[in-house]
């Protein structure tokens, strides 16, 4: 399956407006940085990943925007935009990563530069972004497809697919890979109030690629486990501290308790990328706060009194004694995970 979630194309930026999924499979063009910071503020482009490749892509559109009339200007523009496109949402770190990223290739990109070659070594980047974001998620898919056995029922909570990323997913990775190594097994998504992630996205990417799928309400995943169906659970992430406390979308923590107390296994699913190693535990991690409509009148249909005081957070923090193990491109990481992530040496430092 091949989801091309972010494009460039011909100096322009194209996303799959995932918010009208799975009813409408549109792409729509980016041209300022204010589309851009609109398309992540309103999920319209989403998953930690994408959500990094999107912003790096959208340096482009917001320099190319400003027009910068010489070379400091440019280095300017650059260091302006992407520190615009940080304030769009909060607890994913590859959006910081990635604007490092580019913001590191303007200052490296040396004393001669032109505006122009500056724009040059900025695509550059940004494509690099893009083309490794889909061979570290290959590279997740095969680190982790031996864990699901044949006859395994496997709960996933929002959507970790290729959605979520440059094309291929991280937690979906790896059922994609153990799908098409022919093992065959039973996946329960979620639906992921209030944004349903799991009901829209998740099942329509599994249904693609021919994969086994029942869709639940949040609030049936104990009873499934109880019944027995569920013998592994796999989720993404969207902020991993040294200490392997997992910020995902918020019902993860409540998954891993329940997971817990029924003794299967979850795992995280996730690029280097994810780690932010200046956050030694997950108490440092800002949680994203949404607004109120998602969960009174989600998808145009009110369903609380109105004014109704609501509390919405994005994300939740499961701690990482909850979590079985990490799959990333390098394999599989085991608890103690403090000193696996540590003998990664690389990872994330803040956004300055
Ligand atoms: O609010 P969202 O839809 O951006 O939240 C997405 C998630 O929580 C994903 O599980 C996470 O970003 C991992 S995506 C590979």
């Amino acid at each position: 399956m091949a989801l091309q979630t972010v494009r460039w194309e011909d100096g322009h930026l194209y996303i799959i407006d995932q918010t009208l999924l799975p009813m409408d499979f549109r792409e729509i063009r980016l041209d300022t940085q204010e589309a851009v910071w609109e398309a992540i503020k309103s999920l319209r482009v989403r998953g930690a990943p994408a959500i990094g490749v999107c912003a790096a892509f959208g340096v482009l559109v917001g320099f190319r925007q400003l027009a910068p009339a010489d070379a400091h200007a440019a280095q300017q523009a650059v260091r302006r935009v992407a520190g615009y496109l940080a304030t769009s949402r909060p607890t994913a770190v590859n959006l910081f990563w990635a604007l490092n990223r580019m913001r590191n290739a303007a200052e490296h990109s040396g004393a001669a530069s032109t505006v122009e070659s500056l724009f040059s070594s900025l695509e550059a980047e940004a494509r690099s972004i893009l083309e490794e974001d889909d061979a570290t998620c290959r590279a997740i898919g095969e680190s982790g497809d031996s864990l699901i056995r044949d006859g395994d029922g496997v709960l996933t909570h929002c959507n970790a697919g290729g959605l979520a990323t440059a094309g291929y997913g991280t937690a979906l990775a790896v059922m994609f890979r153990a799908h098409e190594k022919g093992r065959r097994f039973h996946v329960f998504a979620d639906e992921t109030r209030p944004l349903l992630q799991g009901a829209r996205l998740t099942t329509w990417e599994l249904m693609q690629a021919g994969i086994d799928t029942t869709l639940i309400c949040d609030n049936t995943a104990a009873q499934v486990m109880r019944e027995g169906r569920i013998q592994l659970v796999i989720v993404g992430a969207d902020r991993i501290a040294a200490n392997g406390d997992t910020a995902n979308k918020i019902g993860t923590y409540s998954v891993a308790l329940l997971a817990q107390a029924h003794d299967i296994p979850l795992y995280v699913a996730a690029p280097i990328s994810t780690f932010d190693m200046s956050l030694s535990s997950g108490k440092g991690i800002p949680i994203e706060l949404r607004e109120p409509e998602e969960v009174t009148q989600g998808f145009g249909t009110r369903t609380a009194p109105e004014n109704v005081r609501v509390y919405s957070p994005a994300f939740d923090v499961t701690p990482a004694g909850l979590i079985a193990g990490i799959i990333t491109e390098r394999g599989v990481l085991r608890p103690p995970l403090e000193t696996a992530i540590a003998a990664l040496g690389g990872g994330q430092t803040a956004f300055v």
